[in-house]
């Protein structure tokens, strides 16, 4: 299935408008390795065939396969391993002092991909903050794909999946076996997460939220630089003064925005507004988190 040159800028053009991924001009190999398969589940035999098809009013399920092929969904358990660390040593101990008389916190984890970073963050608080389960915690997780989402909310996980940066004790107090290769979260962790699927491209349905902390990793990396300026200063709208942004270790605000600096004693790659940075709430008049809608369990 190989790709003409005006497919493949049709392509690159389509996936950057509709997602914010931009693919190199030497990508070709990557749109045609994850969109070979989308084109036979059409019963298409080519992708010059699958490009007429999204050229010419191209059903709405068909764009969405196309771009979620071309999300990469890469992801461990507790990712770089600092991040959780000072979220259980610093950051939550310190945000519950903060909102001891509203007992209120609140979480985003956008591009949370299959579950593993929510989900790291949900045993890291029931195991080191349990004091938190009498608060009322507002945690979303979002992504593009409606594929990870499905599976982040399900839980479920290959042996594979398991090895990869969970630690044994853990694996053993909050997975049970479901079947010779799989295994599931338990119901206590699922039910702390409310997946959505949110395009941080398009609108973000949290109009008079705040969150005490947004987590933002290993995605902006697929960005250009306007769109993670955009991104940025969206994020700085949602965050209160003593609030926290995390990107992921290949990541910066640095020559972006400069409205966050980076907490330098700390190795997570968080970020804290500036003083100076443009913000919705002065400190102590921002809006107490909505209540969390329904949680879809499966
Ligand atoms: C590499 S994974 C990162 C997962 C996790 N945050 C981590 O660091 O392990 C990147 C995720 O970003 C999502 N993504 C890509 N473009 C997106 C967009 N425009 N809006 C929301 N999510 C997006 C992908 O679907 C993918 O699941």
């Amino acid at each position: 299935m190989a790709l003409n040159s005006l497919d493949f800028d049709f392509l690159r053009r389509l996936v950057r408008d509709r997602s914010g991924i931009v693919l190199g001009e030497d990508k070709a190999y990557l749109l045609e390795s994850r969109l070979a398969p989308v084109a036979r589940e059409q019963g298409l035999a080519s992708i010059d065939q699958l490009c007429q098809r999204l050229r010419s009013n191209a059903p709405a399920n068909l764009l969405r396969d196309v771009i979620e092929a071309m999300t990469t969904n890469e992801t461990l358990w507790f990712r770089d391993v600092h991040p959780f660390e000072v979220l259980g040593r610093r950051i939550l101990p310190e945000l519950m002092r903060a909102r001891a008389a509203q007992k209120q916190l609140s979480i985003w984890c956008a591009a949370s991909s299959t579950g593993q970073e929510p989900y790291s963050v949900a045993m890291t608080i029931r195991e080191q903050l349990p004091q938190l389960s009498s608060w009322n915690l507002r945690f979303v997780a979002t992504d593009l794909s409606t594929e990870v989402l499905d599976r982040a909310r399900a839980g479920i996980y290959s042996q594979l999946e398991i090895n990869r940066g969970l630690p044994p004790d853990k694996a053993q107090r909050w997975f049970r076996r479901v079947d010779a290769n799989s295994w599931q979260i338990s119901d206590e962790l699922r039910k702390m997460v409310d997946y959505r699927q949110v395009n941080l491209l398009e609108s973000w349905p949290f109009a008079s939220e705040r969150f005490d902390i947004v987590m933002m990793r290993n995605v902006l990396i697929y960005f250009d630089l306007e769109t993670k300026r955009t991104i940025m200063g969206k994020v700085k709208r949602l965050l209160p003064p003593d609030g926290w942004f995390f990107l992921g270790g290949a990541e910066t605000t640095m020559n972006i925005d400069d409205g966050f600096e980076r907490v330098a004693d700390e190795r997570g790659g968080c970020y804290r507004l500036r003083s100076s940075a443009t913000n919705r709430y002065p400190s102590g008049s921002y809006p107490a988190a909505v209540p969390a809608a329904p949680i879809r369990v499966t």
